[in-house]
């Protein structure tokens, strides 16, 4: 017989009351494993100042040792206690764009356990805008260190519905606040170096930063004039993934790029695959494919973000074998589309 390795947990799902969001904060501060809404994607929580509950994240999600957390406040004072090198313009970004969907990287105070970090000398930070996370830290009295709450590579979660999906069993509960707002995570940016770095973009635009801040670096601007790559652990992993394969017809002109998409889904299909489209709402009714998704209005970026890790997720649940998505925009959160779909893609074709 298999020996049994884990011991299941039984996972409640809670809404979000003020007394469910109390009893998730003593499950946190007990060192339990609490998944709980924010405005970009569900966190899978844990008390940030204790490296045990830290590394049942870990556990739970399969995630590689050496990538590390964005730990989550809600107040901005909580960020003194975990960074003590903080410059104008870091506290101008934060002022700015907190509670909202940017982390902020900085100089990693000592008391911050090496668990969360993976041992750099910087913590990324942020401080969510959804009223149940605000609500479930500030009751715990404590920061709290939260990924995605998703297997490891797999979509992020933007229901309380995915996150039982992956983590059923794994964690101690999750709490339903219903669809995400934003659909894609926070911004991830890196205060330490001058101009600052965009290591991930996300909910926050490259324009929206440079407003405040003046020209910033992608972390592709960066590598290309340094010898040194920017510390960003987590972009060299799998990503996104649904378990089907995912190809990306990116280009120009729309029209070619649904073209290209048609050719694909009849090329595959006659080979006897099932193919799903994820088109958008200009395009979807064109598709011949075993299902096709909408992600929403090509001219509305923000609407396509909402929906994308919806409708890989939604996919899978269809069981197809391939995904073929239309590209779209890089402007504004387009980019952070972009970047998730590349990074979901095994192939991409540019017509
Ligand atoms: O929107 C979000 O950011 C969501 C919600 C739950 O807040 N969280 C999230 O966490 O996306 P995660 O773990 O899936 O992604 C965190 C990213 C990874 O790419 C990681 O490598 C990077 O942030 N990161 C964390 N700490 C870092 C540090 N000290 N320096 C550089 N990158 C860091
Ligand atoms: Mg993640």
């Amino acid at each position: 017989m298999q020996k049994k390795t884990e011991t299941q947990k039984k996972t409640e799902i809670l809404s979000s009351t003020d007394e469910n969001l109390e009893k998730a904060a003593q499950l946190l501060r007990g060192g339990g494993l609490v998944a709980f809404p924010t405005e970009t994607v569900y966190g899978l929580g844990a008390n940030a100042l204790d490296p045990a509950a830290v590394s049942g994240i870990f556990a739970a999600k399969g995630r590689p040792c050496d990538n590390p957390l964005i730990v989550h406040i809600s107040d901005v004072s909580q960020v003194y206690d975990l960074s003590d090198d903080i410059t104008v313009p870091a506290r101008r970004v934060m002022e700015v764009f907190w509670p909202g969907p940017l982390t902020v990287v900085l100089p990693r105070k000592s008391g911050v356990p090496d668990v969360v970090t993976a041992g750099l000398d910087t913590v990324a930070v942020r401080m969510p805008d959804h009223p149940a996370a605000l609500g479930l830290i500030s009751k715990a009295g404590i920061p709290v260190a939260a990924p995605s709450a998703n297997s490891s590579g797999s979509p992020s979660p933007t229901t309380a519905g995915h996150v039982a999906e992956d983590l059923s069993g794994k964690i101690d509960a999750v709490v339903d606040g219903g669809p995400c707002r934003v659909g894609v995570e926070s911004t991830v940016i890196d205060m330490t170096l001058e101009p600052p770095v965009i290591l991930r973009p996300g909910g926050v635009t490259r324009e929206q930063l440079e407003a405040v801040l003046g020209p910033v670096e992608t972390a592709a601007s960066f590598a290309a004039g340094n010898a040194e790559a920017p510390k960003s652990p987590g972009m060299k992993y799998r990503h996104y993934s649904p378990k089907a394969e995912v190809v990306l017809v990116t280009g120009e002109q729309p029209d070619e790029i649904t073209r290209k998409v048609s050719e694909l889904t009849a090329k595959y299909r006659c080979r006897g695959k099932r193919i799903g489209v994820l088109a958008s709402a200009e395009t979807a009714a064109k598709y011949k494919a075993d299902a096709v998704f909408d992600l929403g209005s090509r001219g509305c970026s923000e609407e396509i973000a909402r929906n994308l890790f919806y409708g890989l997720r939604h996919m899978d649940m269809q069981g197809v074998d391939i995904i073929i998505s239309e590209g779209y925009s890089e402007t504004g959160i387009g980019a952070a589309v972009m970047n998730r779909l590349r990074k979901a893609a095994g192939s991409i074709i540019t017509v």
